[in-house]
């Protein structure tokens, strides 16, 4: 099965992104496609940090050696990508967009809402600890599915597309194709529970779609060199026919692909695209540059 063949270790590449020479609109005269964008820098620094913690409370429960180095390896991804989105804030406030009001919601989302509640060890822990590993299985379905877009969005580069946040999103994007069968695969092995599976997807969909279009228009509200800026689903829905941003019809068709009982990630997106990508990638080859030096000295 590709499975089988696509598997190849996972290891964090320590990347490191300079923001002075990005401009607020990093989509040339696009505003609504690059804050639709901005908003992954909102939701991933405390979205991946929360997949951290719960997978580190997962690992008692796996069974399987492979799997184990697998989610350990999908560790070290997902906070080194939330630690590189989370960088990206600071040059958004240095140009006049405060994202506090918003990622203070966030925050609070993923550390009370979806934290570790006061439960007494035993079912209704287990039970709140196997409801966020299928949660976090729906979201990887969407973050393999983004990240095989940006990899193909060639739109962005023919618009002249900042580089440095292309690379920041090519290089996230191909390592979440890379790692895309990890979250899934734990779900099966922990739990695997169908109907858990279709409930945590309506759960994570709705979440996305609600926080998503919150927080493109709060940034198109907030951009202060826009007057009156707004983001509306047509706007989306352009961008997508122009294929600036994912087309409407490509996310409605992933739909039931993550449904099927016949569905896993494999079947998504390319592995060879995806190591392609990681080895021409500045960021990620300066990251494994300073690795091999730091190597050679210890
Ligand atoms: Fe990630
Ligand atoms: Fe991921």
């Amino acid at each position: 099965m590709s499975n089988t063949q696509d598997r190849i270790p996972l290891k964090a590449r320590k990347v490191s992104f300079s923001w002075d020479d990005t401009p607020l609109h990093w989509v040339p005269g696009d505003p609504f496609t690059s804050h639709t964008i901005n908003v992954l820098h909102l939701l991933l620094p405390a979205g991946e940090r929360w997949f951290v913690h719960v997978y580190k409370q997962v690992l008692p429960y796996i069974r399987d050696e492979r799997l184990r180095e697998d989610v350990i390896g999908f560790i070290g991804q997902e906070a080194m990508h939330s630690q590189a989105h989370d960088e990206v804030l600071p040059h958004l406030r240095e140009q006049g967009l405060d994202p506090t009001p918003y990622t203070a919601q966030v925050d609070w989302l993923f550390e009370k809402l979806l934290g570790d509640r006061t439960l007494p060890p035993g079912r209704a822990r287990r039970w709140w600890l196997m409801e966020r590993v299928a949660i976090i299985a729906a979201i990887e379905h969407y973050t393999a599915f983004l990240g095989d877009w940006v990899l193909n969005a060639e739109e962005l580069d023919r618009r002249g597309a900042d580089p440095t946040m292309l690379d920041l999103l090519r290089w996230h994007g191909a390592e979440e194709v890379e790692h895309r069968s990890v979250a899934f695969d734990l779900f099966m092995h922990v739990d695997g529970d169908y109907r858990r599976r279709v409930r945590t997807w309506a759960t994570a969909f709705a979440a996305l779609v609600f926080l998503w279009q919150r927080g493109a228009r709060f940034f198109m509200a907030n951009d202060p060199t826009l007057v009156d800026g707004r983001a509306t689903f047509r706007d989306f829905y352009v961008r997508g026919r122009r294929g600036t941003l994912p087309a409407t019809g490509d996310m409605l068709r992933s739909i039931p692909r993550y449904l099927s009982r016949a569905y896993h990630p494999s079947q998504e997106g390319s592995t060879a695209q995806a190591v392609a990508y990681l080895a021409s990638s500045p960021a990620a080859l300066a990251a494994g540059t300073a690795q091999e030096s730091a190597k050679g000295a210890a």
